[in-house]
Formats: structure tokens, C-alpha cells, sequence
């Protein structure tokens, strides 16, 4: 049920058994690595929503049959869905979006419905939820957009890039507009190129570390789009799920406030191929191909903010990240 590489030290001090969650999007890749960590933590209740549209039962399904587990399955584009899943619930983390740069450049319109619209039902369901004493949302980094500064610092944003970028951004103008009329006290993490197990490599959407980790298993050479020198602020999905239980329970804000998420680190695509051909024994070289649109070069966050307010400390870095997920892809 649990994976004994993960959440073994406690992001929190507070007794959780008392607390029920509700975790949108609990059944996809960042979302169901909180459930994980809620329910190793015996959390009260777990509530996950999820419309399944690209998540997996499968990373939620030794959980059902817990009492304090629940499935939900539902979409946030209907508002009495939104507001029926927060009954009862103290704390909210809200996951549920359709991630993606290249699908929103497919499809513009079902990135806004599910990102715009479905944030927008989820706020307005919180502002009619008097129990919920926190809302946390996933933000992004791509709202950084075309700002060429490192590290990319709150306060420095840029202008978006993709149709996703502008759903991201939209979100964090909604919850502080929410923040500032009806007094909502949410907090949006930015997530910088989150990674891990749980994360499906065979979506079309797939991220680069789940499609790579795929090819050295299969011994196949993986493609970059560009020249490998584009870089991230890669990071390993506990630090996310750490960043969440802490913005959960911090309990003395009184404003909307984002905060960037990651490990403030830069790494290249080709430094992460030389990583894995080391774990892999193999050695592959990539196959390079055109860049791809709405993609920013280099990306590497400060992370002094979340790390004043919140006491939010990277615990595993990329290299070690790797060595974990890498093995989670190999034993599946
Ligand atoms: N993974 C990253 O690197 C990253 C980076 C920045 C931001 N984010 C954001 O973090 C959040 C989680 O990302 P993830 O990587 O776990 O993605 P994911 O696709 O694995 O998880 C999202 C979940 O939301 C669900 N969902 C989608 N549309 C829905 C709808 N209409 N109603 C109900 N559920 C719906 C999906 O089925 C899925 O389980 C998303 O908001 C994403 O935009 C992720």
C-alpha cells in the first residue's frame, strides 16, 4: 500500500485523525502521492474527486475499502459536484486540472473549461464551505512565461507562453480576487516540473522523466526536442506533497498568497540522460528533434518565499529522485 522509499519522516506536528480532506484530482499523479501521505498519517478522512479523465484508479486502488478512504467520481465542471465533495471536509488541496503545455495547444477549449471553469466552480463551492479552514491549489511555473530572469522569484512573472500558461495564471487572479471580496485564505504552490512514482508514462501527454525513465528501461534512445540544454528546476514529488501538507495546516495566513515549489536547482536534458545511462548500465545517446512550441528554455525557481512562510525544505533532490523513480518504473 505504501512505498517504503517515500514519506518517511512527518511533514507535520498536529494530529491529523481529527481532520478530513478533500483532494480534487486525488486519483492523478501529484494528487494520489497526497492521498498516500494522508493515509499513511491516518488522516481522518481522505476524500478523493476525480473524473478519471487522466488519472488512474489504479494509483488509488489499494485505498478503497479503508474506513477513512473514500472515491468520488465526479467532475469539478459542475458546481453542485464541487460543492457535494466539500460537505463535511475541513482542508482542501486542489489537484484536479488538465496538465499538459502541448494538449492545450491542442485543445485550448477543454484546458479553460476543466482549468478555468472547474477552478472557478471549486472557489465559488469553498466560498459556500464555512468548515474548510484551508485551501491549497496546484499552481504552475509556466506563469512565469517569457521572463528571462533566474531564478524565477514571485513578483517577476512574465507574460504566458500557452493556452495552459494562461489557465495557471487565471487561477491565482481568481483565488486572490476570492481572497481579497470573501475573505478566502487560499495559498497556490507553483509547482516547477514535478516528478515521481504514480506519474504514467504512456499518456500522449506524458512528461519528459516518465517517457525517458520508459526508453532506458526498454533500452530504446530517447528523443529530446531541442538541444538538450534546456533546463528545469526538476522536482521530486515528496517535497510537493510535503509543500502541501505544510500550506494545508499552516494556520497564520490571512491572504491569498503564491508560492513557488521546487528544489532550486537547474538541470539540463542532457545531464539527466547521463544520469540515467549511469543507472541504467546503458548507454544510449538521444536522438535530437525540433523544440517545441510554448516550452521556455530554462527554468529554476528561488525558493526563499516558500521557505520563510511555510518552512519548506527540498528533502530529496534530483539525482536521488531519479535513482527512486527510476527503480519504481523498473519494478512495476
Ligand atoms: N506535474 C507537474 O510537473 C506539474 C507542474 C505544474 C503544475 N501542475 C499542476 O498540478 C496538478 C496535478 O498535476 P499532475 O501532474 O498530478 O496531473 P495529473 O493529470 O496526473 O492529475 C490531475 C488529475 O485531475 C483529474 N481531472 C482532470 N480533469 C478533471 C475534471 N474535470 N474533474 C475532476 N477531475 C479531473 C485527472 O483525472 C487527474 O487524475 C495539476 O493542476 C497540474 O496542472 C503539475
Amino acid at each position: 500500500m505504501f512505498n517504503n522509499k517515500l514519506y518517511n519522516t512527518p511533514y507535520h506536528d498536529q494530529d491529523l485523525s481529527g481532520s478530513k480532506f478533500l483532494i480534487t484530482g486525488g486519483a492523478g499523479f501529484i494528487g494520489s502521492n497526497i492521498v498516500e501521505y494522508l493515509i499513511k498519517y491516518n488522516a481522518g478522512h481522505v476524500r478523493v474527486l476525480d473524473n478519471l479523465s487522466n488519472g488512474y484508479f489504479e494509483n488509488i486502488k489499494d485505498f478503497m475499502g479503508l474506513p477513512n478512504f473514500e472515491f468520488v467520481l465526479g467532475d469539478i465542471r459542475d458546481l453542485n459536484t464541487c460543492k457535494k465533495a466539500l460537505e463535511g471536509m475541513d482542508y482542501l488541496t486542489h489537484q484536479a486540472a488538465l496538465g499538459s503545455v502541448p494538449r492545450s495547444i491542442a485543445d485550448p477549449i477543454i484546458s479553460n473549461d476543466v482549468n478555468v471553469g472547474g477552478f472557478l466552480n471549486i472557489l465559488t463551492a469553498v466560498k459556500d464551505a464555512p468548515n474548510i479552514k484551508r485551501m491549497v491549489y496546484a499552481a504552475s511555473s509556466s506563469t512565469y512565461g517569457d521572463s528571462p530572469d533566474l531564478p524565477k522569484r514571485e513578483g517577476n512573472e512574465g507574460s504566458p507562453l500557452s493556452p495552459y500558461a494562461v489557465t495557471k495564471l487565471v487561477n491565482e487572479l481568481y483565488a486572490d480576487v476570492f481572497s481579497k471580496i470573501y475573505g478566502l485564505n487560499t495559498i497556490g504552490l507553483r509547482y516547477f516540473n514535478v516528478f515521481g512514482p504514480k506519474q504514467n508514462p504512456n499518456n500522449p501527454y506524458a512528461a519528459v522523466i516518465p517517457i525517458f525513465c520508459k526508453a532506458f528501461i526498454e533500452n530504446k534512445q530517447p528523443t529530446i526536442n531541442g538541444d538538450g540544454l534546456t533546463s528545469r528546476d526538476f522536482t521530486f514529488v515528496e517535497n510537493a506533497v510535503q509543500a502541501n501538507i505544510k500550506a494545508l495546516l499552516y494556520n497564520k495566513l490571512e491572504k491569498h498568497q503564491v508560492m513557488n515549489m521546487a528544489c532550486g536547482d537547474q538541470v539540463t536534458l542532457n545531464e539527466m540522460i547521463e544520469i540515467l545511462n549511469m543507472l541504467s548500465g546503458n548507454k544510449l545517446q538521444a536522438i535530437y528533434g525540433p523544440e517545441r512550441k510554448g516550452d521556455v528554455k530554462h527554468s529554476k525557481a528561488s525558493i526563499d518565499k516558500i521557505n520563510s512562510i511555510l518552512g519548506f525544505e527540498p528533502k530529496i533532490r534530483f539525482n536521488k529522485g531519479l535513482e527512486i523513480v527510476f527503480d519504481w518504473y523498473k519494478n512495476k
